[in-house]
């Protein structure tokens, strides 16, 4: 079986570091591991509608911004296919088939589906279309025919509803649809990266990110004033680890090449975290150190983009070639599918020729 890869993002903000380390650093090594025939990355701006359809300035302001966090990050669009979802209209399509293969019951249980709600406060006033992108994520899914879907896992929820609506369709009408995997994040740290304020997760709302659009200064001023461990005081003071964002972020960003080269007195992150929690190191050093850490990613990201900014024209063109591409993949997946459910009217031959018989004969 080949083996294909589709994610995406909702494209209603510039990328952070919490997507950096949880989502594109991965598909970059996966993109250039040889081991997958296919590879889709859609901006998911039909699925960002979904609550913000008062905003659609907002989505179309931050199109470009992802796709060139996308190139800096190294994306290639020789490897892998970029794309706009609401270019694909096969996508709409096939939603509407899978609509009738979920119940709203099952919708209602959909915990990410469920925290959103809460979260925006939509309490009666769910938009339908809002309370059905699982299954729109089930046909960007099934469309390419994905095996592995790199996510978070605040994402699993939409994978299991996606097998669900597989599983359904292929009991119904045939094989035809492939059941996806998730494939999470490898480090812990990585799995949920906090705010630079402490917070659970970096938030553009709570202005607690880390772009990878952002300068070098902007980026020393956002470390330098990240939340550390409140009863550290003095230098002298023991230090806490425990939700210790600096330490966090060391977690998922050093490695002892780091220390060898900008901390030589010590070894490695443990050394580092054993002088805290005694007392006697300042956050000031260490969070220089994480600075430095933090630019040895950035600094390559930014020039890269600098390089693409240079010609928007040909980013909107690589993204409008890719949309073709997904365009044709998705074609053939609802081709099949409309065969097995036997709506293909026009292209069954047999179909045509024995209603004539039958008419013929009455
Ligand atoms: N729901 C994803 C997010 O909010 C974006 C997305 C849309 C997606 N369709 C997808 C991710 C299909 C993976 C596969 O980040």
């Amino acid at each position: 079986m080949r083996k294909i890869i589709l994610t995406g993002d909702r494209p209603t903000g510039r990328l952070h570091l919490g997507h950096y380390v949880g989502s594109l650093k991965r598909r970059v090594e996966l993109q250039n591991s040889g081991e997958y025939d296919e590879i889709y990355i859609m901006i998911a701006d039909a699925q960002a509608l979904t609550d913000n359809m008062e905003n659609p300035e907002k989505v179309r302001q931050n199109i470009i911004e992802v796709a060139l966090d996308y190139l800096s990050c190294g994306l290639d669009p020789e490897k892998s296919v970029m794309f706009i979802q609401s270019q694909i209209p096969e996508l709409c399509e096939m939603s509407f088939y899978y609509m009738n293969l979920v119940t709203v019951a099952r919708l209602k249980r959909n915990p990410t589906v469920k925290t959103e709600i809460q979260m925006r406060n939509f309490e009666e006033r769910i938009p339908v279309g809002f309370f059905t992108y699982p299954i729109s994520q089930a046909a960007d899914i099934t469309a390419f025919k994905a095996t592995t879907v790199p996510v978070g896992e605040d994402q699993a929820p939409m994978i299991e509803q996606t097998r669900e609506i597989v599983h359904r369709f292929n009991y119904v009408y045939g094989e035809t649809l492939i059941e996806p995997s998730i494939l999470l994040p490898d480090n812990q740290a990585c799995m949920r990266l906090p705010g630079t304020d402490g917070k659970a997760k970096m938030s553009k709302s709570l202005g607690n990110c880390i772009y990878l659009s952002d300068s070098a200064e902007e980026v020393k001023k956002k470390v330098m004033s990240m939340y550390t461990d409140p009863t550290h005081l003095k230098v002298e003071d023991p230090g806490h680890l425990e939700g210790n964002t600096v330490f966090t972020y060391l977690d998922a960003f050093s490695t002892d090449e780091h220390f060898a080269k900008y901390l030589p007195e010590y070894k490695n992150l443990d050394e580092l975290k054993a002088h805290y929690t005694k007392g006697g190191l300042g956050d000031v050093k260490v969070k220089r150190f994480l600075n430095n850490v933090l630019e040895e990613v950035l600094q390559p990201i930014r020039q890269r983009r600098a390089e693409f900014e240079k010609d928007i024209p040909s980013v909107y063109k690589m993204l409008e070639e890719g949309s073709k591409i997904a365009e044709a993949k998705a074609k053939k997946t609802l081709a099949e599918m409309k065969n097995a459910m036997r709506i293909n009217y026009f292209e069954d031959k047999e179909l045509i020729q024995n209603q004539s018989k039958k008419f013929s004969e009455q």
